[in-house]
């Protein structure tokens, strides 16, 4: 991969312009766009996904791993299931770390057999553009200058430039898959739109390595020093996670410090089973809680990250991104099949309920799990009696696995 897959043979010459049409213009090629894609073709709509990335530098961003059931379903649906399916790793549960202890949150027993996936992001990504591929269907990478236009009117269009030559996509519908600094967001008129933002005082560092994970399932620590999360990709090939300041630079973090650090914050059989190595990627991510409010503008609508960010403690971000994707496919059927404009207009009320239970969850666990200087001591004493009493009553300790496998695809309906 690595060139542009060109858009269709269907153009017609305007001087300078290369003109097409399609269903629905998607606009980035991460795991939104590409599942929306899937989705779409499987039911017959035509879509093309404009990226401004080049295929690898998609699928180098190294994201959270852990997906709901209904997340496994959409995959199977979107026919892309089968390599997660083989090579996943199914949890029943994870552990929480807190007063130098462990205590496992059976995900299982608390909410009648839920289980969670643990498969990475990228492994999403690369599943899905590869069936995409497969199938012929029409992606631009590395596309420049793409804005949207006129999605307030029945005509909306995209431009976009690939090798110095401009182009331009007439659809019936936009589908704001760009992610965080996307460009459809960006383009709605700030009138139109709310936005709701709290940004976190500190960073998570992450490593990966190809070690072994110190435990079979995940184990989310509560430290006086900070947070930690020991993860996993496969059973030889760890992720793990340090809270730090914003401040602090990659630089001055090496692996020996990072696995020092890391030692500090486990209970002693973690620490004792703890095998180190050569970090393969490093890097200091930022935690914010990001919701937009509507998520639809006219014809054009937002979907993941474009629209939410959720802090990755509760690791909701790809199965919100998902959620949205499977009801905006949905809408867009039933406006093409059915002429019915009620899905589309009910598509930003029905993400944003789930969106913000899962904004509520990440939120609170975020607050729960990490070091906040600012609250002193006696932060640290009332995290440690909550985490106590969560974990010793099955009320506390349900409500937790509840939220963690995440909501049925049609809750409250
Ligand atoms: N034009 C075209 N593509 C764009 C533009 C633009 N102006 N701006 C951004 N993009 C592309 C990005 O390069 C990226 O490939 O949109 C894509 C957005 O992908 P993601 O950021 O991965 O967002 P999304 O697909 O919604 O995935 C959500 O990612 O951050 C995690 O926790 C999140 O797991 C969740 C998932
Ligand atoms: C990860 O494996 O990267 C991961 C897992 C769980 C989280 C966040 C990240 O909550």
């Amino acid at each position: 991969m690595g060139t542009s897959v060109s858009a269709s043979p269907a153009f017609t010459t305007d001087i300078s312009m290369k003109k097409q049409r399609v269903q629905v213009a998607i606009i980035g090629a991460g795991p939104s766009g590409l599942l929306l894609g899937q989705l779409l073709a499987r039911s017959g709509i035509d879509a093309l996904i404009i990226e401004r990335q080049s295929p690898d530098y998609v699928l180098g961003r190294i994201r959270a791993g852990v997906l709901e059931q209904v997340t496994m379903d959409l995959l199977d649906e979107a026919g892309v299931g089968e390599r997660m399916h083989r090579e996943g790793l199914v949890h029943g549960g994870f552990d929480m770390l807190f007063k130098g202890q462990r205590h496992r949150i059976d995900l299982q027993q608390l909410t009648g057999g839920k289980q969670v996936m643990v498969y990475g992001q990228t492994e999403v990504t690369r599943d899905l553009r590869d069936a995409r591929q497969a199938a012929g269907l029409r992606t631009v990478y590395s596309a420049e200058h793409v804005s949207v236009h006129d999605f307030d009117t029945a005509a909306p269009r995209v431009r976009y430039q690939v090798g110095g030559e401009q182009h331009e996509v007439e659809c019936d519908f936009i589908a704001g898959c760009d992610g965080f600094h996307g460009v459809c967001r960006a383009s709605v008129p700030s009138g139109a739109i709310t936005e709701y933002e709290k940004v976190y005082p500190f960073g998570w560092l992450g490593v990966l390595s190809d070690t072994p994970p110190v435990h079979h399932e995940l184990i989310y620590a509560n430290s006086p020093r900070g947070f930690a999360l020991c993860s996993q990709r496969s059973q030889t090939r760890s992720r793990y996670y340090l809270q730090v300041p914003l401040t602090d630079k990659l630089e001055s973090w090496s692996d020996e410090a990072f696995w020092d650090e890391l030692r500090l914050r486990l209970d002693p059989a973690a620490r004792d089973h703890l095998v180190t190595g050569p970090s393969i990627e490093k890097s200091i991510a930022p935690l914010r809680s990001f919701v937009t409010e509507p998520m639809r503008f006219g014809r054009m609508f937002l979907a993941g990250d474009a629209a939410h960010i959720v802090p990755p403690t509760g690791a909701k971000g790809l199965n919100l991104a998902a959620t949205d994707v499977k009801y905006l496919a949905g809408a867009l059927l039933e406006y093409f099949q059915e002429k019915s404009q009620a899905g589309i207009d009910g598509y930003s009320e029905r993400c944003l309920r789930r969106v913000w239970r899962a904004e509520r969850f990440s939120w609170w666990f975020t607050s729960l799990m990490h070091r906040f200087p600012e609250n002193g001591e006696i932060g640290q004493k009332f995290q440690e009696a909550e985490l106590d009493y969560l974990i010793h009553s099955q009320a506390g300790a349900r409500s937790v696995a509840e939220n963690y496998v995440g909501l049925a695809l049609n809750f409250g309906e």
